[in-house]
């Protein structure tokens, strides 16, 4: 059995985090989403938020958990027992930072390897900020975000104006 995370920050999850997620769920036998804290990217939507609108958009992943985690990537794939971690390369740019990431992550346990999954092209270019940026000038995110994360960007965005 092959299990796997996929960790980030997903502040919001977007189409092109779940067409990773697809592809990874079609390889592994277990994905685990491990939603980051990450309180040093100051995120719009807290951690329980995050997972709830990834909760919602994984109902036919049968093969997928979703959970929260601090600390280190590494350390929590050991807890999970998963041998992989996933990360999505979208374009060149995301390159460098993501080599340096994987090989610091071998470097603390040379038995978790970093495997890279490339999103739809349509998808290259999509970031959740910029999905933040869009709603926030009152911009349409349809293409880019299931449903339920509209409604939340919005709710979350545009309320208090
Ligand atoms: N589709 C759309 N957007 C994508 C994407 C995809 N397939 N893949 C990445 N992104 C975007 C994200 O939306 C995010 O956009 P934003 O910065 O505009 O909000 C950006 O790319 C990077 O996000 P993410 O993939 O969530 O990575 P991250 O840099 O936020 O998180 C962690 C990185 C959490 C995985 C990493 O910091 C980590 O493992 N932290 C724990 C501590 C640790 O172990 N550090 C490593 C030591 S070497």
């Amino acid at each position: 059995m092959k299990t796997a995370i996929y960790p980030g920050t997903f502040d919001p999850v977007t189409n092109g985090h779940l067409d990773i997620l697809k592809r990874a769920a079609s390889v592994f036998d277990t994905v685990y989403i491990a939603v980051a804290k990450n309180m040093h990217k100051n995120p719009l939507f807290t951690t329980a938020e995050r997972i709830n609108m990834i909760r919602q958009c994984i109902g036919d992943f049968h093969n997928v958990k979703v959970n929260q985690f601090d600390g280190l990537a590494v350390e929590y794939a050991k807890k999970l027992g998963a041998t992989v971690i996933i990360r999505g390369l979208r374009a060149i740019s995301d390159f460098d930072y993501e080599f340096q990431m994987a090989l610091m992550n071998r470097h603390m346990n040379a038995e978790i390897d970093t495997v890279f999954f490339m999103p739809h092209e349509n998808y290259t270019y999509l970031s959740s900020s910029t999905v933040r940026e869009i709603v926030r000038f009152n911009g349409d995110v349809s293409e880019f975000v299931p449903e339920i994360v509209k409604n939340e960007l919005i709710r979350k965005l545009r309320s208090d104006r």
